[in-house]
């Protein structure tokens, strides 16, 4: 497989953590890593491969809509967990820790590779770590920031010091390529971050959600009885109440963190939301009123990666250097479930 990150930053670029001897008042992300399995499908190529199905879209159309070029799919043979180890691996490197520092593993995913065990008892086996807790996040696209909050409440709590925490898909795997309103919007991809017990401020505010009446809007209905997959297992989504519902809880939830936080929005440095379509990401940011200078952008290389999306988006500011140690991100992911949440934290 081909790393589709750069090379890792220097550990020393983050702040450095302490030996605790009483609970942390703080958890602080120290490395972050990402990647991309290596096929990546132009909208151009993606459309020529409709075409032999019957179904007709454009590069025109999807860029326009959502503002996807391109996304990465992984081989039919690589599961969640092939993503989410080098991501990991990169996340340890840049923060300069060992598998073997590594207490806590929470996978964010809504693609696990099998109904159980957790994606994450498989990405701990394939790192060469044993014995420490490790538990998957299903919130779809707003896994990565539950599975954060949830590390973040871990280790203030003096449950775990240094946690791994990843959002890895392969949402490949449950696209209907016959229905061109969801199929041209999602990619496969994992980001992850270390995420350590710290006395200098990291994680600031946090802020969770979900509403369950709207399980219908965004799902993959199929299920397991009896050894039978009963019920489409594939995604459906009224891609037009998604959008109206995530614009308004998206704003409601940064709010509520800035607020949290006792922080104006203009303190924010970079706004870093899941990547589902620029149309949503554009319209949050101006709603905070936020230029689009601040807002980071990778859904047009990856397309939609549901929780895999905020850690490489995340991934990709700090090495591409846009987002630098001290400055104040605000994350934010909305998904299935409904489910919504954001996060203000200190690099
Ligand atoms: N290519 C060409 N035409 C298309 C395509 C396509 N891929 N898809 C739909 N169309 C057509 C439709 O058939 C329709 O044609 P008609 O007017 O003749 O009926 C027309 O384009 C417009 O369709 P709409 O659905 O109204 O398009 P809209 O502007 O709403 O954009 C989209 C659709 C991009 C899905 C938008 O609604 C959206 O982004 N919604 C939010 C989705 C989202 O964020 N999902 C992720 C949530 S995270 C998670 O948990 C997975």
């Amino acid at each position: 497989m081909v790393a589709a990150v750069p090379p890792a930053r220097p550990p020393e670029r983050f702040a450095p953590t302490h030996h605790l001897h009483m609970n942390p008042p703080y958890s602080r992300i120290t490395g972050t890593g990402s990647y991309l399995p290596p096929r990546r499908v132009t909208n151009d190529a993606l459309a020529a491969e409709l075409a032999t199905r019957g179904i007709e879209t454009s590069d025109e159309w999807i860029v326009e809509r959502t503002g996807i070029r391109a996304r990465h799919f992984a081989a039919p043979d690589v599961p969640a967990s092939d993503l989410a180890v080098p991501a990991a691996r990169a996340a340890m490197q840049a923060a300069g820790v060992r598998p073997q520092d590594i207490d806590l593993i929470i996978v964010a995913t809504s693609t696990p590779d099998m109904v159980f065990p957790a994606t994450a008892a498989i990405v701990q086996h394939k790192l060469g770590i044993r014995g420490c807790p490790v538990f998957d996040v299903q919130a779809v696209c707003s896994g990565f920031v539950y599975a954060l909050t949830v590390a973040d409440a871990m280790i203030r709590a003096g449950t775990a010091r240094r946690a791994l925490v990843i959002g890895a898909e392969v949402f490949s795997r449950i696209l209907n390529f016959d229905d061109r309103t969801t199929c041209v919007l999602f990619g496969d991809g994992a980001g992850a971050v270390v995420l350590e017990g710290s006395d200098t401020p990291g994680i600031l505010a946090t802020d969770l959600h979900a509403d369950g009446q709207h399980v219908g809007v965004l799902c993959v209905p199929g299920h397991v009885r009896g050894g039978q997959v009963l019920g489409e297992p594939l995604l459906r989504m009224d891609g037009q109440a998604v959008f109206k519902l995530a614009v308004n809880v998206l704003d409601k939830a940064a709010r509520a963190v800035l607020e949290k936080a006792g922080k104006p929005a203009s303190d924010v440095d970079w706004l870093i939301p899941h990547q589902a379509n620029i149309r949503i990401m554009q319209g949050t940011a101006r709603k905070l009123g936020l230029p689009p200078e601040k807002v980071v952008v990778t859904v047009h290389e990856h397309g939609n990666t549901s929780a895999a999306s905020i850690p490489l988006a995340l991934d990709h500011a700090v090495r591409s250097g846009q987002a630098k140690p001290g400055q104040t991100l605000l994350l934010e992911g909305v998904g299935g479930g409904f489910t919504w949440g954001a996060l203000l934290l200190n690099l």
